[in-house]
C-alpha cells in the first residue's frame, strides 16, 4: 500500500551496487521524483560505513551480486543498523530463490529484477519511502504525545501544588477573617447590650423593658422560623427600640402618656425618629434604625411617625410593636394573673394595632419568656402591693409581694413603674 508523502518531505535513499553504470542510472531515475536525496555506495562495506555516518536513511536498494558481501548479507547488517529503513534487493533471474528466502527471513522488503522497468521501480521505491515516512511520522507523533503528556503531567502537578498552596492561604485568611468577624460581632453585641443598659437606666417606669422586649421578639422570631441573621437584627432592634428616649427629659419620661399635653405627646412620640437618627451614622445599624423608627406604627395605619399600614410596616417593627405592647400590659396588671389579663387585653389589638399573623408566635413566645410569671401560690396569696414589679436575687421577675418562692434567699427588689394608662402609644 502506497502512502502519500507530504510535498515538503525528503526521503534519503541509499543505492549500493558495484557497477557504477547501474547506480548512475538509478540515481538519474530517482532524482526525477524530486522527493529523494540519493546516496551511493559501491560495496556492502561502503554501504555499512555510510549508514553509520548518515542518519535517517529511509530506503536501501542493494544489488545482490557484489564482490566481498552479497546484497542479502549487506541488507541483514543494514537491518541491525537502521531497523526502520525499508530494504529492496536488486537481483537477476538466477538469484530469485535466494531473494525470496531473504524476504521470508525478514531481511528484505521487496526484490526487483534486473533489468528493471522504470515505472515498476519508481512505484516500489515510492511505496517503500511512504512506509518509512509513515513509521517515522508515527514515531514522531508518539514521541510528541509522550512529551506533551509528560509536560501536562508536570503542569498538572505544579497546578495542583499551586491550588493546594492557594487553598491553604485562602483558608488561613478566611480563618483570620472569621476570627476577626467573631470579635467584631462580640464587641457589636456588647455595645448593643451596653446601650440597652443605658436605656433602661432612664426608663424608670419599666425596668428590664428593653431586655424583655428583646427576649420576646427573639422567641417570636424563632416560632416564625426567621433566619438567624435576621433574628439577631430583630433582637438588637428590640434592645435598642427606645434608645430615642435617652434624649427626653426625666419629667417627660415619668409622666403617664395619657397625661401628656399635645406638645409633650409630640415630643414623646419623637423618640422613634430620634432613636433612628441616633444610630443612623453606623452603617451596620441602619436596618435596626428602620425597625426602631416604625416600632409604634399600627397595623391599621393609625400609629406614628409615618402612619404606615399593614405589611408596609417592616416585619421586625411589627414584632417589636407587639412585644412592646405586651410588656407594658404586664406592668399595667401587677396582679398575679397579669399574664392572662395582658394576653386577653392584647387580643383586642390583633388586626388593629397589631399584625394578626403574629398572634400565635407572641402567645407561645410569651409563655416561654414569661414562664416565671406563673407565680407560686404563696405569692398570689399575699396580695402584693399594687403597681409593683420585683426581681428576686434568684433572677425571678414577678409581680407579687416583697419576696420570692425561694424564701431561703434574701430577695432584692426592684421597684417597678407606676401604672401606665396607655400601652398603645
Ligand atoms: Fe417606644
Ligand atoms: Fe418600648
Amino acid at each position: 500500500m502506497s502512502h502519500e508523502i507530504p510535498a515538503d518531505v525528503t526521503i534519503k535513499l541509499l543505492l549500493v551496487d558495484d557497477e557504477v553504470n547501474i547506480t548512475r542510472a538509478l540515481r538519474r531515475l530517482l532524482m526525477e521524483a524530486e522527493q529523494y536525496e540519493v546516496f551511493i555506495a559501491n560495496s556492502g562495506r561502503d554501504g555499512i560505513a555510510l549508514l553509520r555516518e548518515e542518519a535517517d536513511i529511509g530506503v536501501i536498494i542493494s544489488d545482490q551480486r557484489m564482490p566481498g558481501m552479497t546484497g542479502v548479507e549487506f541488507l541483514a547488517h543494514a537491518r541491525d543498523l537502521v531497523p526502520d529503513a525499508v530494504r529492496i534487493l536488486l537481483t537477476g533471474y538466477a538469484d530469485i530463490e535466494a531473494s525470496i528466502a531473504a524476504i521470508n527471513q525478514g531481511a528484505v522488503f521487496r526484490y526487483l529484477t534486473k533489468p528493471w522497468k522504470d515505472d515498476e521501480l519508481l512505484q516500489v521505491v515510492g511505496e517503500a519511502a511512504g512506509g518509512f515516512w509513515l513509521i517515522a511520522e508515527n514515531r514522531r507523533l508518539n514521541a510528541l504525545v509522550a512529551k506533551q503528556n509528560a509536560e501536562l503531567q508536570d503542569w498538572n502537578s505544579r497546578l495542583k501544588q499551586r491550588v493546594l498552596e492557594q487553598t491553604s492561604q485562602i483558608r488561613a485568611k478566611s480563618d483570620a477573617l472569621a476570627e476577626s468577624n467573631q470579635r467584631l460581632r462580640g464587641s457589636f453585641s456588647a455595645t448593643i447590650e451596653a446601650l440597652a443598659g443605658l436605656i433602661e437606666m432612664r426608663e424608670r417606669r419599666a425596668p428590664g423593658h428593653s431586655r424583655n422586649v428583646a427576649a420576646l421578639v427573639t422567641a417570636m422570631a424563632i416560632k416564625l422560623e426567621v433566619p438567624q441573621e435576621q433574628r439577631e437584627q430583630i433582637r438588637s432592634a428590640g434592645l435598642l427600640h427606645d434608645i430615642g428616649k435617652i434624649s427626653l427629659s426625666d419629667r417627660l419620661l415619668v409622666k403617664p402618656v395619657s397625661e401628656l399635653d399635645t406638645k409633650e405627646l409630640k415630643k414623646y412620640q419623637s423618640h422613634v425618629v430620634r432613636g433612628q437618627a441616633a444610630i443612623d451614622m453606623v452603617p451596620a445599624l441602619r436596618d435596626i434604625g428602620v425597625m426602631i423608627r416604625h416600632h409604634h406604627e399600627r397595623f391599621d395605619g393609625r400609629g406614628f411617625p409615618d402612619q404606615l399600614k399593614g405589611e408596609a410596616i417592616p416585619f421586625g417593627a411589627r414584632l417589636i410593636c407587639a412585644a412592646d405592647m405586651f410588656e407594658r400590659l404586664l406592668i399595667q396588671y401587677p396582679e398575679s394573673d397579669s399574664f392572662d389579663s395582658s394576653l386577653s387585653e392584647l387580643a383586642q389589638q390583633w388586626g388593629k394595632a397589631l399584625d394578626p399573623a403574629l398572634r400565635t408566635a407572641l402567645e407561645e413566645g410569651a409563655r416561654e419568656v414569661y414562664s416565671h410569671l406563673s407565680l407560686p401560690k404563696c405569692w398570689k396569696a399575699k396580695s402584693p402591693p399594687k403597681n409593683s414589679r420585683s426581681v428576686c436575687s434568684c433572677g425571678t421577675i414577678f409581680t407579687a409581694g416583697p419576696g420570692c418562692c425561694c424564701s431561703s434567699r434574701a430577695p432584692s427588689l426592684m421597684k417597678a413603674a407606676s401604672r401606665r394608662s396607655s400601652v398603645v402609644s
